[in-house]
């Protein structure tokens, strides 16, 4: 399977109106309202990169992953079916609020909800932050990236996204979190583009079916506004300013209303995939990145 990139996520929110205000006025999107009541989060050209829904619980609804065209669409569901993979056709209301040609959804082996679209469909109308952000960093590279829980399952979610998603591993990290019988947890990191990672698995529960999305703006001082747009709506923060050890960038994490941390940094890794080697690190960062901000 191909995957180009992560095309956009799904959040199922209590709250609509809390969404609307953390993602115009911290982190500088654009919200546009759905006939269904719920939100569009619009950070480029793509009519949407967030899909907010009305739920019952505040999560991460599902992670939606493009490929390029409808055959495509069609091997990737041949090829979840001979992985033993149930796929799931969306009602005709799904795919309305998705602004894409088809799609479809499965569960992968540790329960994560993900869908496989082509052809996005917008109106290409230019990315307007209602508070000055000059851009989002997704050319070709997707929305961002996406860390998913994997933790009685590791093994087998890890063999899933690599043989039948086709993703390849660009690096892993160890900590010692205490949640497995080693003491520590593995976090494996995935690319499918040139971004060093668009996901990865981690040894860990999430109740919001989530550890962190990513999203990555076009320079070093947009994320040092968007630290002062946190304080000054005093966002509750998982980690302060830091620099990651593997993808490079620089960013801080705060927590959603959708009960999972957003990390919003600058300047990651594009790589070239020919050239790599596939390395351990035993520290997330090398610098910054303190518990609690
Ligand atoms: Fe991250």
């Amino acid at each position: 399977m191909k995957i180009l990139e992560l095309g956009y996520a799904v959040v199922g929110a209590t709250d609509i109106e809390k969404w609307r205000s953390f993602a115009t006025d911290v982190l500088g999107m654009m919200a546009i309202d759905t006939p269904e009541g719920g939100l569009h989060l619009k950070m480029d050209g793509r009519q949407f990169r967030f899909l907010i829904q009305k739920s019952d619980t505040d999560r991460l609804f599902s992670s939606a992953w493009q490929v390029v065209d409808a055959d495509a669409l069609a091997e990737a569901k041949d090829e979840l079916k001979t992985a033993g993979v149930m796929v799931i056709e969306p009602t005709d209301e799904e795919r309305k609020v998705r602004y894409v040609q088809d799609f479809f959804s499965f569960v992968d082996p540790a329960g994560n909800r993900q869908e496989i679209f082509w052809g996005p469909i917008s109106d290409f109308k230019r990315f307007v932050s209602p508070i000055g952000v000059s851009g989002f960093v997704t050319e070709g590279m997707g929305l961002g990236h996406v860390v998913l829980p994997a933790l009685e399952t590791f093994d087998a979610t890890d063999s899933f996204w690599t043989r039948t998603m086709g993703f390849g591993l660009s690096d892993i990290l160890r900590v010692p979190l205490g949640m497995t019988p080693s003491g520590s947890s593995r976090i494996f990191f995935y690319h499918c583009n040139p971004r060093q990672h668009s996901m990865a698995l981690a040894e860990m529960p999430s109740p919001s079916g989530c550890i962190h999305v990513m999203v990555e703006v076009n320079s070093i001082d947009e994320v040092g506004r968007a630290l002062d747009r946190v304080h000054q709506h005093q966002v509750p923060m998982l980690m302060g300013l830091g620099r990651h050890v593997n993808d490079e960038m620089i960013s801080f994490y705060v927590f959603t209303p959708g009960m999972f941390a957003l990390e919003y940094g600058w300047g990651g890794l594009v790589k070239d995939w020919t050239e790599h080697q596939v390395f351990e690190t035993t520290s997330p960062s090398h610098w910054g990145h303190r518990l609690g901000g």
